[in-house]
């Protein structure tokens, strides 16, 4: 029995007509339940640490500016990201709402946020907050292997391909993020507490914030999420 609330063809009944926010530390599973919410709402997935991604790999001025700063684990500053997200929200496929995964980080991109999602008329944004034990995420995150064609996530303590080191879907090769390696992990972590963690305070003091426990499966947290998507409307 089909229990996801999507149709057999993919095509999702639901509307989500919002702006979605996963807030969390770095290796919490914001990016693996960001892709499974976007694919049930049929909305994109804005991951701004892919967007970056994939400026450095097309070694665009942004990509060259970016790529020093991830590689040491600190925040891109505030003004090369706001620009980034504000073009991409106005992009055709973001009408019926998104999913931000790593957007915001600072309080100064969540001010710029909520103006920029009242310029387009969208309702407030909902906060999922994913709460774990900081202990869990050294695991995670150095056990990462993401898909260079399609960016399907794998762990491989936790989650692991089928087959060795290539991706189920697409066979494409699995590869480790350069911020991935366990010095880097440290230094990203700082940032997370010193720079983003106070949104926590700032969107539960706004009333938008929601949170997830971010230690179960990953099937478990998809339905928390969803509970608290459908939940809000
Ligand atoms: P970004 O790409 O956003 O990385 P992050 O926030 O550090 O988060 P991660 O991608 O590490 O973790 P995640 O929570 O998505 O976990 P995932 O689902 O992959 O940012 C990278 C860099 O870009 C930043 O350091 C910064 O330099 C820059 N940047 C990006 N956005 C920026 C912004 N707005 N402003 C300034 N700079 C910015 O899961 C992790 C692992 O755990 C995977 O292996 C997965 O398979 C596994 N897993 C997931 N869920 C579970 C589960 N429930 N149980 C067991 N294993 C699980």
């Amino acid at each position: 029995m089909n229990t996801s609330g999507a149709p057999p063809d993919g095509k999702s009944v639901e509307h989500l007509d919002r702006a979605v926010i996963f807030l969390g530390p770095p290796g919490a599973g914001k990016g693996t339940q960001a892709k499974e919410l976007a694919k049930h709402y049929g909305v994109p997935h804005l991951s701004t640490g892919d967007m970056l991604r994939e400026n450095i790999a097309k070694g665009t001025p942004l990509g060259i500016k970016a790529e020093p700063v991830m590689k040491r684990g600190e925040l891109v500053p505030d003004s090369l990201v706001l620009k980034m997200v504000a073009q991409r929200i106005e992009e055709p496929d973001c009408t019926h709402g998104f999913v931000f995964d790593g957007f915001p980080r600072t309080v100064a991109q969540a001010q710029y946020l909520t103006i920029l999602l009242r310029q387009h008329g969208y309702k407030p944004a909902l906060v999922v907050h994913f709460v774990i034990d900081p202990k869990l995420l050294l695991r995670r995150i150095t056990g990462r292997r993401m898909c260079k064609v399609g960016g399907e996530i794998y762990n491989i303590y936790e989650r692991p391909p089928k087959c060795d080191l290539r991706c189920d879907h697409d066979g494409g090769e699995l590869e480790q993020r350069p911020d991935d390696r366990e010095e880097i992990v440290g230094p990203r972590l700082q940032a997370y507490e010193r720079q983003t963690e106070p949104l926590v305070a700032y969107y539960r003091r706004l009333g938008r914030l929601h949170e997830v426990n971010a230690a179960k499966s990953v099937d478990e947290v998809k339905r928390q999420v969803l509970d608290i998507v459908r939940g809000a409307r």
